[in-house]
């Protein structure tokens, strides 16, 4: 419970995620209510030409989420039944699932202690002769060693698809995630630094890529609906493949133009958040900051602090439990995926299989950062946890 002396109690609860929404997001989603055309047309045409033009790729493809994305981009790079990827058990269960939709196998690989990405000095010794692709996670938004990857990934001849769900703005030695591997998945679920409400964009430099994926995220048909339902659009279609329903509507992409818009000034914000973090927490012995090779490369999706465990007298569920008493959401992420019943039970993974996930998992929570948060939010954290520390510590 709070103690009596915390500095800063607060009324409101502060929730751990929330939009910005501004008036240009409402008047796009207005303007595509009352043009008629809800479906996928020019605003998601735009909003990819605008994503593709901001990431300084060759291809966008806007579709309904990162999980789609994902499915989408190993179809695309050829992972088929009885194949497997390596990827890292530190994220969420959408980035496996997609492996396991294609009835491929997700082998995973450890993480970093420190920044709970993919070790690329483990990679080696989780490739075999079933092996298709790589798939790294930019935890928090923070760039994976992609350098390192590559180089496995091209000495194997595997395909490197990237899970960017919290890679928007990740930049990695100066450049922009989203041109690196052969596919880059970004998220634009609701608590993502650009947000549609629900979608997605796949990202690729490879023509036969774009094209593939371009194909099975509606239906695999050869006409979409703009081409069909438009003025000068033919009716005749063919299905060229048996593909998904992935494709992301004109109302989300009338929400994602103008937010992608403020990405730069939303990203500015969490930067100074983080560094407001860094500086009060950082003091803590009883707690440990990010570790941050670059952070103005970090995207500061996350903003994940682990527990000095031995200095404290309560575990992270109890940790959890008086942060909330406090009124600050927080939350955890993520429970490694080899610690979850289906691939327990599919695959036989144990805690010691992978040392490094199953440890931070006992450490690690996620404080609120957002572009919306006010200076007397991120003081509140801030008190919050220094009180929960000061009752708490050994
Ligand atoms: C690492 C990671 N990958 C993939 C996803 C899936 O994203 P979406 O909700 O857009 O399908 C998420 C969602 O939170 C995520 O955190």
């Amino acid at each position: 419970m709070p103690s009596p002396k915390i500095a800063r109690a607060r009324e409101k609860f502060l929730p751990f995620a929330s939009p910005s929404v501004g008036q240009e997001e409402i008047d796009g989603v207005a303007e595509c209510l009352r043009s008629g055309w809800l479906t996928t047309g020019r605003k998601v045409r735009a909003f990819e030409e605008d994503f593709r033009a901001y990431i300084g790729c060759r291809h966008a493809l806007a579709v309904s989420s990162c999980s789609a994305a994902l499915h989408l981009a190993l179809e695309a790079v050829g992972v088929r039944e009885g194949d497997e990827v390596v990827t890292s058990p530190m994220t969420f269960t959408a980035t496996a699932a997609a492996i396991e939709h294609l009835g491929a196998r997700p082998v995973f690989a450890d993480c970093e202690a420190d920044t709970l990405n993919l070790d690329s000095r483990l990679l080696e010794e989780r490739i075999g002769p079933k092996t298709r692709a790589i798939l790294p996670i930019h935890f928090g938004g923070a760039a994976c060693d992609m350098d390192a990857i590559v180089a496995v990934a091209r000495g194997h001849g595997l395909a490197v698809v990237e899970d960017a769900a919290h890679a928007l703005p990740t930049r990695y030695r100066g450049q922009l995630i989203g041109t690196i591997g052969d596919v880059t998945c970004f998220s634009f679920y609701v608590t993502k630094n650009v947000t549609t409400g629900e979608g997605g964009m796949v990202t690729t430099e490879r023509d036969e890529y774009a094209e593939r994926m371009r194909l099975m995220h509606l239906h695999g048909m050869s006409r979409d609906a703009w081409r069909r339902y438009t003025e000068n659009g033919a009716w005749s279609y063919e299905v060229l493949a048996p593909g998904f329903k992935y494709n992301l509507s004109d109302i989300a992409a009338a929400i994602g133009i103008p937010q992608l818009r403020s990405c730069d000034r939303f990203h500015a914000r969490r930067l100074e958040i983080a560094k407001r973090y860094d500086e009060a927490l950082g003091p803590l012995e009883e707690v440990e900051i990010p570790a941050v090779r670059d952070p103005v490369a970090h995207s500061w999706h996350l903003y994940v602090i682990q527990l000095n465990l031995p200095a404290l007298r309560i575990d992270r569920d109890r940790f959890v439990a008086e942060m909330m008493a406090r009124k600050i959401g927080v939350s955890v992420h993520f429970i490694p995926l080899h610690l979850h019943p289906y691939y327990r039970q599919r695959y036989g993974y144990q805690r010691s299989d992978l040392p490094q996930a199953s440890a931070a998992h006992e450490r690690i929570l996620s404080l609120p950062i957002y572009a919306k948060m006010s200076e007397a939010d991120v003081e509140d954290v801030i008190a919050a946890v220094r009180d929960v520390v000061e009752a708490h510590r050994r």
